[in-house]
């Protein structure tokens, strides 16, 4: 099956959204580079404008951080001021436990987004991690989109990242490293998305001896491993696994933000794909709630926990230190900032660190350190969750 530049634009309101069209054809030609590359950056700007333009974030299912709570301290015994937000992530040090999650890159909008959030990282002492990195191994101009990110941050943590998908596929140990190089990077993120892999149209469901590929990767390159999903969640038990064959963190991406089977719902209706876009739609809520997936990977295992998917604000990122977490990541609410300039993910990154002071201070808590050991209680459907599996 190739994917062929199609002259039909869509008549309705969304033809902004998509900036390349394909249809799909049965000569069963593989694709040649020069469509491959296309292809790649025309799925690239439809993720970014499907997220800015779109209902993206899940429905019916929700993080439930809201079934977690702090008691006030009325007597917190400190000085607002004295807040410190600092911590250490995989041997970086971080000026709040709070990292922008992969987003993107292979596209021209997508060199803006990535510089944008670079600077804003680069300045605040924190981290980012890109977009799925395989396009940058295509072409020079896509491998720029990339490695504008270290351009602009020289001293920030940055993770690359790659598909589990492609590592199953045979992604050479030489071209990770290359991916590697692009960025400098501090981390190596594979994300696990069988489910995008599902519901998107080119979507390469390939996932056998994932976690032989993912060992073979960790023995293979000095820097440390972090596995992550893209919003459906990570168990305790997948988390065991990867902790197992030497995976040096994980990132849980739970339910309850974006959803990555509603991004791929909108370009399965797009291309007319209808077992896609039904299944998309059946899928949009699926996956382990953020807090859910925080509280069983951080019992299953030892390495340090990211919580994210949904994290919104300070306060969510507290309760999921409190419960565990080593970091925060957020993806989705600095993608509209990140459009705009490095000073608007500015804004939006300080809002969020604000937030974890404020409730740092009524909780009584001056460090991180101390706001691990916060008492909080869980309640309604997390509690029921939690007590539930078996
Ligand atoms: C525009 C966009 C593009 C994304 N692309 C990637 C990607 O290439 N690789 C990846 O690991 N995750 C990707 N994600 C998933 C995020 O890293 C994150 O796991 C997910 O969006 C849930 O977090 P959120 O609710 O804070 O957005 C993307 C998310 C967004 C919004």
């Amino acid at each position: 099956m190739i994917v062929m530049p199609c002259a039909a634009v869509r008549q309705d309101g969304d033809s902004q959204i998509y900036k390349y069209r394909y249809i799909r054809s049965n000569y069963g030609n593989p694709l040649s580079m020069e469509e491959r590359i296309k292809e790649i950056m025309s799925r690239k700007e439809d993720h970014i404008n499907i997220c800015l333009n779109k209902p993206v974030q899940a429905r019916r299912a929700h993080t439930l951080f809201e079934c977690v709570n702090f008691l006030n301290n009325a007597l917190p015994e400190v000085n607002f001021e004295e807040m410190d937000t600092a911590t250490t992530f995989l041997g970086h040090k971080f000026s709040a436990p709070l990292i922008v999650g992969a987003m993107t890159g292979g596209a021209t909008l997508a060199k803006t987004v990535n510089k944008n959030l670079a600077k804003a990282v680069e300045d605040l002492g924190l981290g980012m991690v890109v977009g799925s990195q395989r396009a940058g191994l295509y072409d020079k101009t896509l491998e720029e989109t990339y490695a504008v990110v270290r351009d602009n941050a020289p001293n920030a943590f940055i993770g690359s990242n790659v598909g589990g998908a492609q590592l199953s596929k045979g992604l050479s140990i030489e071209d990770a490293k290359k991916l590697l190089e692009m960025l400098d990077a501090d981390a190596f993120y594979v994300h696990l998305n069988p489910l995008q892999e599902i519901v998107q149209p080119e979507g390469e469901p390939y996932f056998k001896n994932v976690l032989s590929k993912i060992k073979e990767l960790v023995e293979a390159v000095n820097t440390p491993v972090v596995v992550k999903e893209v919003g459906a969640g990570i168990s305790g038990t997948n988390a065991k696994q990867l902790e197992n064959i030497g995976v040096k963190a994980i990132e849980v991406a739970g339910t309850g933000g974006t959803s990555y089977s509603a991004v791929e719902y909108y370009r399965a209706v797009d291309q007319k794909l209808r077992l896609k876009t039904e299944i998309g739609e059946l899928f949009w809520d699926w996956g382990i709630p953020t807090a859910l997936a925080v509280s069983l990977v951080r019992k299953a295992v030892k390495i340090p926990v990211v919580a994210s998917g949904g994290i919104r604000n300070g306060q969510e990122m507290a309760k999921a230190i409190a419960m565990g977490a080593n970091m925060c990541a957020s993806a989705w609410p600095l993608l509209k900032p990140a459009m705009t300039s490095s000073e608007k993910v500015k804004e939006k990154l300080e809002e969020m660190i604000y937030g974890l002071k404020v409730t740092m201070f009524l909780t009584g808590c001056s460090s991180i350190k101390e706001l691990c050991k916060a008492p909080y209680m869980i309640t309604g459907e997390l509690a029921e969750l939690i007590t539930a599996l078996r």
